[in-house]
């Protein structure tokens, strides 16, 4: 039997990473990371008290390098309706944003309380990312050039025609020896690898894949959106330090098993929702004009898979008026 139409959390989700934005683009090229947080964590939590989910943070940002933060046990919502697992990155490039950098984006991911992984005491996770058609090929443990050409092959091109999303590190400096090696094209940027992950699964985009080390709570909310696309994340965890990897050991952690887009996210009902903050060439960042501030987001809904572009015009004037947060 046809199922009738079941609420949209993402349709709700949206609203928090537009006031998120709206808050933390102030902050643009201000060069103070952490007030940009702070003002998106702000209005997040604000806007999250007025939505009927009964939602725990699993995946709060902000453990690595102590920045303001919805912890992780955090509880959100009404506490009527669903009960939830939140995954939040309020300000996703935090110096992308402090120095006016593309592609800081406001990003929520939920899904059933359960079903989302849950990185313990890791930071670091090693991605592969490949949108709807290449995802059956990809082998995180196969040489860089053999998932070039097999991807390649899965979007009927040629490795030369493929753009690589590679965070700027020193740690990347194999990988992208070996991209250029392959003969495949590089994006490199120095933060966001959630932008690049949906950027790489995205249709629209220029990005066929990408490819490197990032956060594992950014790799939890880009699955979300994954989940959605269509396409596949291959992870695994990386620590980037000795005590970093005892820890993750000693938390009985495998820190050899691959992790995939279901592993990561067990449900196929999760959400996902992302707002632009500063511009960048998938997502517009937050436009002020005299009377209306712009936001540009995407939403996603796994279960049935639709994406939609939301471009959304805010009243200042009437918004300051109501709205406990200051935008
Ligand atoms: P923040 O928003 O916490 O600054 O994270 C930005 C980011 O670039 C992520 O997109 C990425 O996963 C992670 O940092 C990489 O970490 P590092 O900069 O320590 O290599």
């Amino acid at each position: 039997m046809a199922e009738a139409p079941e609420r949209n959390l993402a349709m709700d989700i949206v609203r928090i990473t537009e006031a998120a934005a709206l808050a933390s683009a102030r902050w643009l090229g201000r060069g103070d990371k952490n007030a940009g947080d702070g003002a998106a964590v702000d209005a997040m939590r604000n806007s999250f008290s007025s939505l009927n989910i009964d939602g725990t943070v699993v995946i709060g940002e902000g453990e690595k390098d102590n920045a303001p933060m919805l912890a992780n046990g955090e509880r959100v919502g009404t506490g009527a309706g669903p009960k939830l697992d939140v995954a939040v990155d309020p300000v996703e490039g935090t110096n992308l944003l402090a120095y006016g950098r593309p592609n800081a984006i406001s990003v929520i991911g939920v899904a059933p309380k359960g079903s989302m992984f849950n990185p313990g005491p890791s930071f670091y996770m090693r991605k592969l990312v490949v949108p709807h058609e290449a995802r059956n090929v990809i082998d995180i443990d196969a040489p860089v050039k053999v998932n070039l050409a097999n991807i390649a092959k899965a979007l009927g091109k040629d490795v030369q025609d493929l753009v690589v999303f590679v965070l700027d590190k020193p740690r990347h400096k194999e990988l992208i020896d070996a991209i250029r090696t392959a003969g495949a094209r590089i994006q490199l940027q120095t933060d966001g690898d959630v932008a690049g992950a949906l950027m790489a699964t995205d249709p629209r985009s220029e990005v066929d894949v990408m490819m490197g080390t990032g956060g594992t709570p950014e790799g939890v909310i880009s699955a979300c959106a994954i989940k959605g696309m269509g396409g596949e994340i291959l992870a695994r965890l990386d620590p980037q330090s000795y005590v970093e990897k005892e820890a993750i050991q000693e938390a009985s952690i495998d820190i050899r098993e691959t992790l995939s887009t279901s592993t990561l996210v067990k449900s196929d009902d999760c959400f996902f929702a992302a707002t632009g903050i500063s511009g960048g060439d998938f997502l517009h960042g937050v436009h002020y004009r005299a009377h209306h501030a712009v936001t540009h987001s995407m939403v996603i809904r796994s279960k049935t898979g639709t994406l939609r572009y939301v471009e959304s015009y805010h009243n200042m004037s009437k918004l300051s008026k109501i709205s406990a947060v200051r935008y």
